[in-house]
């Protein structure tokens, strides 16, 4: 097969950032994307409808040379404060989903949420309101590794007292998560990350130290990955793509306190049809990237299409100041311009 069309696809996690540089990271994300979940970790956060309003505009902004159709999903940081008018004011500016972030598990989350059950008088009101909760799931103060397996129990928590509202578990990184999502109710699904399918801990404190491949969730064991891959390949309506592609310029992850974070929007397509292809599931992909996420989040799937043809291409060292996933690298797959 030298040639693939898929639905063009959702990412149901992005991240975009704010101010100048969020103007190249849109371009790379809509040369890619259609649609894609916006995370509101942003400086300062997206907590309010006129800042989201703002936000959205300034995405559409940068958008309209390169894909004039794009259409950003937002999302707002979860805290104890909201009322049922602020959410109604957010959903009216085009807000999807609300984000939880734990205190302090990653980049932006200081603010996160630190009292678990102080949150559940909002979560109320967005189950009744139907709007997505994306979880990041990770238990602060564990254990690096231990952190998303310790979480599970509140996800189940969260899913049995809110049995109306639709949780996506985010960027999956244990067997122990993948095993959990398939055995909740319904309301419970994942994204998984282009990343997460490709490297265990080992690609990123195995043999040296590779700042580019530092995310959270960290990668973790062989087994993980090969749970996440059945998974992703499984055709299960449950899992689909959100790639966490999370741009930090080249110096603030080289350096002594590196941020975390991938970024993936300049090479996730090509890496996710060849890393289907090594396991035999083509066939999978375009639901994966193109129906199961819109069916959870319950908006429609797109009619849109794209190609994809096979012709290495050499993946470059810096796109916008930011090391892409596999820079540098030979991708058997590229994005045909036509
Ligand atoms: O690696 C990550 N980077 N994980 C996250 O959860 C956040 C993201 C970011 O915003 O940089
Ligand atoms: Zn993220």
């Amino acid at each position: 097969m030298n040639e693939i069309v898929l639905p063009l696809p959702d990412d149901f996690h992005a991240h975009l950032r704010q101010g100048e540089p969020m103007r190249g990271y849109v371009k790379d994300l809509v040369k890619e994307f259609g649609r894609a979940i916006v995370m509101p970790n942003t400086v300062p956060p997206m907590t309010s409808a006129k800042a989201i309003a703002d936000y959205k505009q300034q995405i559409l902004e940068a958008a309209r040379e390169t894909a004039p159709n794009f259409e950003p999903l937002m999302t707002f940081k979860l805290n104890p404060n909201y009322t049922e008018q602020d959410l109604k004011d957010m959903m009216a500016v085009g807000v999807v989903a609300g984000k939880y972030y734990p205190a302090g598990v990653t980049t932006n989350s200081q603010d996160g949420v630190s009292d678990f059950e102080s949150v559940f008088p909002v979560i109320a009101m967005m189950e009744r309101l139907g709007l997505v909760l994306c979880v990041h799931g990770e238990e602060p103060g564990a254990f690096c590794l231990e952190r998303e397996s310790k979480f599970i129990a509140r996800v189940e928590c969260l899913a049995q007292k809110f049995p109306k509202l639709k949780i996506v578990f985010e960027h999956l990184s244990t067997a122990a998560a993948v095993e959990a999502v398939k055995r909740l109710s319904a309301n419970v699904a994942a994204t998984i990350t282009v990343h997460h399918l490709m490297m265990t801990l080992d690609d990123i404190v195995g043999d040296a130290l590779r700042p580019h491949h530092f995310c959270k969730p960290l990668p973790k064991l062989p087994t993980d990955r090969m749970a996440l891959r059945e998974a992703a390949f499984s055709g299960n309506p449950k899992f689909f793509l959100g790639t966490d592609s999370a741009p930090h310029a080249k110096e603030k992850k080289e350096c002594c306190c590196g941020a975390a974070g991938v970024y993936s929007a300049p090479v996730a397509l090509p890496i996710l049809v060849q890393e289907f292809e090594r396991g035999n599931a083509l066939d999978k992909l375009a639901d994966f990237v193109g129906s199961f996420g819109a069916d959870f989040y319950g908006i429609p799937r797109t009619t849109k299409t794209m190609k994809l043809v096979k012709e290495p291409w050499t993946v470059p060292e810096n796109v916008n100041g930011v090391v892409p996933l596999a820079a540098g690298q030979i991708l058997d797959w590229k994005i045909s311009e036509v």
